[in-house]
């Protein structure tokens, strides 16, 4: 493992970038924030001196082809981000990127590709997979499998109502200025068979559910084995219900948004003979993990509710260093770019099924 800081640059300092991933890289030791590109150039350079970033670039690419970066954080609009980490990726450059790594199968094929070509390794931020309640649950559901006690893994369900999802957040250290937000362009990425007409409704269920597809993933492990059984949403294209199977278990997303003040996602994944479930914190609860419960059945039957450790942990600061970890000792990621193709896949099917579109 390599014992000088990782090198790291940014991209975008808007919103999700000063709430969590900026203080959090910046307070990392294994990593030093170098570099930040930024379109607004007022507010690049409020937000480089908050966090002492020595050198500001209005653009992406020339953060690209400054040799002394190793590895990029990066928050943007969720259509152009994938852009901007092929062109980083291609650069060589290690990228840490938010959700969505892209918006259709061909857009995630060519950051990939970049990938490839630039020798550099992708990360996509799914937090809930770095959450320790999450990982205790991911855990116990793979121990229960292999002891084979407990009987198959009957069903598995993601109950997704979004409430308030900022309630919690204190924006009063938010820096803003009054440049304008540069346009967030999105069709040209969109998958070609979708009409126009449902472009928002599709970018709106998957900006939301493809974090719950990607958690019921990482809890079952199931990897690639993985596709769509059934879709009944609303017209809105949000409410309703997606029947996925996910290493061979049949695993409902339970969708809508309602005016919930808080934040409505719990997640069970049954047993014959038990069953391990888990409540998500909202987003930006500080610290929080997932609660998680584990009922045992059977003759000595009871419930169980471990504390999750450590209970200093969050998310967004677990992913951060995470990432930095992986870069410095070459392990894999818990969140690849790689790995993503698959809810990639999953979502367009869902979508396509919605509306009715054959292949
Ligand atoms: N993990 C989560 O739950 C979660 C929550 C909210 C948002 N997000 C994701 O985070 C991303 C960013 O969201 P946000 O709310 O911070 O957006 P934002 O608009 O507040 O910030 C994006 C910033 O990127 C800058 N930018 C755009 N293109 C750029 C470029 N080529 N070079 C340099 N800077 C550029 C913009 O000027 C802006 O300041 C979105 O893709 C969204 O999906 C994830």
């Amino acid at each position: 493992m390599g014992s000088e800081p990782l090198r790291m640059g940014y991209v975008g300092c808007g919103f999700l970038a000063q709430h969590t991933h900026l203080p959090n890289f910046a307070s990392l030791e294994g990593c030093r924030l170098i570099a930040l590109a930024e379109m607004r150039p007022r507010l690049a350079r409020l937000v480089a001196d908050r966090y002492s970033i020595p050198t500001v670039y209005s653009s992406h690419l020339e953060l690209a082809a400054d040799r002394q970066v190793e590895a990029v954080g990066l928050s943007a609009g969720f259509a152009q981000q994938g852009e901007i980490a092929a062109d980083l990726l291609r650069a060589g450059k290690h990228v840490f990127m938010e959700k969505p790594m892209a918006v259709s199968i061909a857009q995630a094929e060519r950051i990939l590709q970049a990938a490839l070509q630039g020798n550099a390794r992708l990360m996509v931020a799914y937090m809930k997979r770095y959450d320790p309640g999450n990982q205790l649950a991911r855990e116990t559901i793979s121990r229960w499998r292999a002891e084979s006690e407990r009987g198959p893994v009957l069903y598995a369900r993601n109950h997704g109502f979004c409430g308030d999802w900022l309630n919690t957040l204190d924006s009063s250290r938010m820096i803003r200025t009054d440049e304008p937000a540069p346009p967030a362009e999105y069709k040209e990425q969109l998958p070609e068979w979708l009409p126009a007409a449902d472009a928002s409704n599709y970018v709106g269920y998957l900006q939301q559910y493809t974090h719950n597809i990607n958690l019921l993933r990482f809890l079952l492990d199931a990897g690639d084995h993985a596709r769509v059984r059934n879709v009944d949403l609303n017209q809105d294209g949000m409410t309703g219900l997606v029947t996925l199977e996910l290493a061979g278990v049949r695993s409902v997303i339970e969708s809508a948004g309602s005016a919930f003040h808080g934040w409505d996602e719990h997640t069970q994944i049954y047993f014959q003979k038990g069953w391990i479930h888990v409540w998500s914190p909202t987003l930006f609860t500080r610290p929080a993990q997932s609660r998680v419960e584990v009922y045992e059945g059977g003759e000595h039957a009871g419930y169980h509710y471990p504390v999750v450790t450590p209970q200093t942990a969050w998310h967004f600061r677990e992913e951060a260093a995470s990432f930095v970890h992986a870069i410095r000792s070459d392990t894999a990621f818990l969140s690849s770019g790689e790995d993503t193709l698959t809810d990639i896949r999953l979502y367009e099917e869902i979508y396509r099924r919605h509306l009715g579109i054959e292949h």
